[in-house]
């Protein structure tokens, strides 16, 4: 799949300055950020640096957590897509609340991880979610993921998954 990605409701492309405001509102409600760090909403200034990296990782390594645009509505709903890790990347997602619920979150990882293995050329691909997270766990499972180990990070117990590229 070519750059940028397009599913049957979404599309992911980089991000552009009138992101900001759309993401940010996800970003500060606190049960989108209740399994997500040590829980905290994020302040602007948070965002704008996640948006920062975001936009530096992709033109240095062409990946990064790409913007979701729910097509029907041209919005941008959340994020989906890769930082670097060791052996490959680990994949990641967050949406607006209003958008939960519907298969979305499936959607989008099921095209990026896809486009991961198929394009990036990851060999391994991880996620990290918190253990009372269930509905990322169910999205996790649901991609063919599997448990691998647990560790806390900020006090909460977080289980990492991994998927490997078929040869
Ligand atoms: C995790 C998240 C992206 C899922 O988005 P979504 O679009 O609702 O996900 P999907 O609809 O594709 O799949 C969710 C699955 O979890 C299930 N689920 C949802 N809440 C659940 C719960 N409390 N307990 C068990 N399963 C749950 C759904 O039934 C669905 O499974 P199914 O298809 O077998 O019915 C969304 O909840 C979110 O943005 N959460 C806040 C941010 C976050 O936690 N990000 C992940 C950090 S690791």
């Amino acid at each position: 799949m070519t750059f940028p990605l397009e599913t049957e409701r979404l599309m992911f492309r980089d991000w552009t300055a009138t992101d900001l405001e759309p993401f940010h509102s996800l970003c500060a409600d606190p049960s989108v950020m209740e399994f997500v760090g040590d829980g905290a909403p994020w302040s602007r200034e948070r965002t704008e640096q996640f948006i920062g990296c975001a936009r530096e990782m992709s033109r240095t390594l062409g990946f990064c957590r790409w913007p979701v645009i729910y097509k029907p509505s041209s919005a941008v709903i959340g994020f989906c897509g890769f930082v670097p890790a060791s052996e490959g990347a680990e994949i990641g997602w967050r949406l607006a609340k209003d958008s939960w619920g519907q298969g979305l979150a499936t959607e989008a990882a099921r095209a990026v991880l896809k486009h991961g293995f198929e394009t990036l050329g990851f060999q391994r691909i991880v996620a990290t979610v918190q253990s009372p997270n269930r509905a990322s766990i169910r999205v996790v499972e649901k991609l063919g993921m599997k448990a691998e180990s647990s560790f806390f990070r900020n006090g909460r117990e977080v289980i990492l998954f991994s998927i490997s590229r078929e040869i």
